[in-house]
């Protein structure tokens, strides 16, 4: 398409959001943040008493939802969202929402809808591969899960939100697991994604690798 698309996946708490945020910040392009939309459809069925298996009932909510994006700010059918979308737990029920088809599909047009001019960043689990196969810059963004589990374990505290880096770990492996071995849409590089570890990288670092690489590209 016309609009130009870096798409950044990876596994969660790889760093994908913050690299993410900054790229757009940097080219002054727009940011999709993908795993906002499945968190928010999991509060919506949630919310509406509607079973997190029930793939076609989760689709419908979802589908219907109004959301509103300002800042860091989200808001669900009117409600401050904000809070409770960055909840471990609520990540927890997005991965499990996420599994469905008819949920994937519900949100496919909510995500195409972020592409606009001048450009988009768009981070998640599926961006190069099904949401925007024609993306400029795919980035695969790794990092093992002990320095995941620490990261996330540093932003918890820092935030002032009890943590324990050993059930942190757990989930995020469960996580993974769940999010590698669905048949929809599952966590992998796209074939022309290039993968970057930033296990050893700071933010910084990482930015400009992308960066060089986007420009390279355009
Ligand atoms: O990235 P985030 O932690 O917000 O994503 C929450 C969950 O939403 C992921 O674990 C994944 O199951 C799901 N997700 C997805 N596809 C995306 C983004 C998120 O399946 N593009």
């Amino acid at each position: 398409g016309a609009v130009p698309v870096i798409a950044v996946d990876g596994p969660t708490a790889s760093g994908k959001g913050t690299l993410a945020a900054e790229l757009a910040e940097r080219l002054g392009y727009h940011l999709l943040d993908s795993g906002a939309l499945y968190r928010a459809a999991a509060l919506a069925a949630r919310a509406a008493g509607v079973a997190l298996d029930d793939g076609a009932g989760v689709a419908q909510v979802a589908a219907a939802m109004a959301l509103r994006f300002q800042g860091q700010q989200v808001w669900l059918d009117g409600r401050d969202i904000s809070d409770e979308l960055r909840l471990e737990t609520t990540g927890a029920l997005a991965s499990q929402v996420s599994v469905h088809p008819a949920v994937r599909q519900a949100l496919h047009d909510v995500q195409l809808s972020f592409a606009r001019v001048p450009g988009l960043v768009a981070d998640g689990r599926d961006m190069g591969t099904v949401v925007f196969p024609g993306a400029a810059l795919k980035v695969f963004l790794t990092a093992s899960a002990d320095q995941r589990a620490e990261r996330r374990y540093k932003q918890l505290i820092s935030k002032g939100i009890s943590a324990n880096i050993d059930s942190l770990r757990a989930d995020i492996r469960a996580r993974d697991e769940r999010d590698m071995n669905r048949s929809a849409a599952p966590l992998k590089p796209a074939e022309d994604a290039v993968l970057l570890d930033n296990s050893q990288l700071g933010i910084e670092e990482s930015v400009q690798r992308c960066l060089g690489w986007w420009h390279e590209r355009r």
